[in-house]
């Protein structure tokens, strides 16, 4: 796929800009293994993108195990508060390499930045990170009812950003993510694995793979 003018980009919050992707599989196989089963991290990859209620009914599935709405609250908290347990210490030495330098390019080139998160911890690793001055829009999972592959959350970004989704490019670690800016009409660039992401427009490892002129290619 090539693309029109670049106009904006919009990353994912967890994996993607902090590697906090690992604290949410470390809260979730926790909760697995309390509950008697294990979550490799095959099985992981489903969980990455999606609502907090979303993905514990995956792993119920996973675990085979069927709980009532009301034990299913308990253990979506209950996996929050180790999460948030997690998070606590992050500060902007943990931002992923790459990334601050990546901003600064976009901010001369005068491309726009977003956040696009299903996470509703979003704004809170954002004030920690201290990263809130570079973004232009935050979509997180409190302004979405629709979980990644639907496109709401990046298509929400466009629109509080005033650009069509033909000139955004969207950075993921997700399938489901991938998926979502595919949905949405906009460019997808995969940050982890090609096993994971083969679905996405280009794969990189990480932002640090990333600058200016290989985005300016992309463009028509
Ligand atoms: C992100 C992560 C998911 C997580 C979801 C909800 O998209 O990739 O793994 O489940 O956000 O996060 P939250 O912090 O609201 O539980
Ligand atoms: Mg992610």
């Amino acid at each position: 796929m090539t693309m029109q003018k670049i106009k904006a980009c919009i990353f994912d919050l967890d994996g993607v800009i902090v590697d906090t992707a690992t604290f949410h599989y470390k809260a979730w196989k926790r909760l697995a293994n309390e509950m008697g089963f294990d979550l490799t991290p095959e099985q992981n990859e489903q969980l990455k993108g999606i609502s907090r209620m979303k993905s514990l009914d995956i792993l119920l599935d996973i675990g085979n195990i069927s709980k009532t709405d009301e034990e299913k609250q308990a253990l979506a908290d209950k996996k929050n508060n180790w999460y948030r347990e997690y998070i606590r210490e992050m500060k902007p030495d943990d931002i992923l390499p790459g990334t601050i330098r990546l901003f600064n390019e976009l901010k001369e080139a005068n491309i726009k930045i977003g956040v696009g998160s299903a996470s509703k911890n979003a704004k809170t690793i954002l004030h920690q990170i201290g990263i809130e001055n570079y973004l232009d829009s935050v979509i997180d999972g409190n302004k979405v009812s629709k979980a990644k592959p639907d496109p709401q959350v990046f298509l929400k970004g466009a629109q509080e950003m005033n650009e069509k989704p033909e000139h955004c490019v969207v950075f993921e670690d997700a399938q489901s993510g991938i998926e979502a800016a595919q949905n949405g009409g906009m460019y997808s660039i995969g940050v982890g694995s090609e096993k994971n992401l083969y679905k996405a427009d280009m794969i990189i490892a990480g932002l640090h793979e990333m600058n200016i002129s290989k985005l300016k290619h992309l463009e028509k």
